[in-house]
């Protein structure tokens, strides 16, 4: 019964693919809004423990996603509900393009942030390897490749929210409490 509902099944997401879909997203969101903040912002001592949070919870979401990849090959997650043949084909190419994306993202962060000589240390705790060398072209490039990695991913999320709230047929109950619950309450 428990490992039922913590696994996938052939018609259900299971607690642990529920649970690491919307940390992920509450991650993902959070980091849009505060990785564009700080990006406006002249770095000094008072906000750099912003550039701190952004870092840890970037290197979060690409722990979470590494997680969840591993997590999919050893319990697959239920085929889509019936829908549109082309409907089912943009789906599956999203989430396969969100899922690079979430890992790309934070890799080019993470390298761009090694660029600028200083140690990304994530919560305070552990200090991350350089990724790149430190250089003023480098940090530009791969901060330029960062940025347009997350905007990218932004717009995705944008299609796959759209198709998700545009649904009436279960499928987002299914990623909330497991099962495709009735549209209708019941
Ligand atoms: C904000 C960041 C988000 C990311 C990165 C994300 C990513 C993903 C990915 C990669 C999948 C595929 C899961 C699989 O491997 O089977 C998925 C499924 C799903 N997502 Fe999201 N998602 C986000 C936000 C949301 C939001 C806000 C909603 C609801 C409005 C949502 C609703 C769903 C639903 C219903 C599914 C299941 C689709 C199915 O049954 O095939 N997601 N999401
Ligand atoms: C899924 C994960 C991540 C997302 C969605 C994300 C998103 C963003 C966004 C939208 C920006 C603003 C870009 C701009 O407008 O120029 C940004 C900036 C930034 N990101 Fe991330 N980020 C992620 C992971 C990381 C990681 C892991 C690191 C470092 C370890 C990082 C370091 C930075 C830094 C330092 C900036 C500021 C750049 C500047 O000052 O111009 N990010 N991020």
């Amino acid at each position: 019964m428990m490992s039922g509902t913590l696994v996938n099944t052939p018609n259900r997401f299971g607690l642990i693919t529920r649970l690491l879909h919307w940390a992920t997203a509450i991650a993902v969101l959070g980091l849009l809004v505060l990785g564009t903040y700080i990006a406006r912002m002249q770095v000094n001592l008072s906000n750099l423990w912003l550039f701190g949070l952004h870092k840890s919870i970037g290197v979060t979401a690409l722990l979470l996603t590494l997680l969840r990849i591993a997590w999919h090959i050893w319990t697959p997650p239920p085929p889509p509900l019936p829908d549109a043949r082309w409907r089912i084909a943009l789906a599956r190419a999203v989430h396969r393009a969100i899922y690079a994306l979430l890992l790309l993202t934070p890799i080019f962060g993470w390298a761009a942030s090694s660029a600028t000589g200083l140690d990304v240390v994530v919560f305070n705790r552990w200090t991350l390897p350089a990724m790149a060398p430190v250089s003023e072209a480098w940090e530009t490039a791969l901060f330029l490749i960062h940025r347009v990695l997350a905007t990218t991913l932004a717009v995705l999320i944008v299609v796959h929210v759209a198709g998700a709230l545009t649904r009436r047929d279960g499928t987002l109950w299914r990623m909330i409490w497991g099962r495709p619950v009735p549209p209708h309450g019941a």
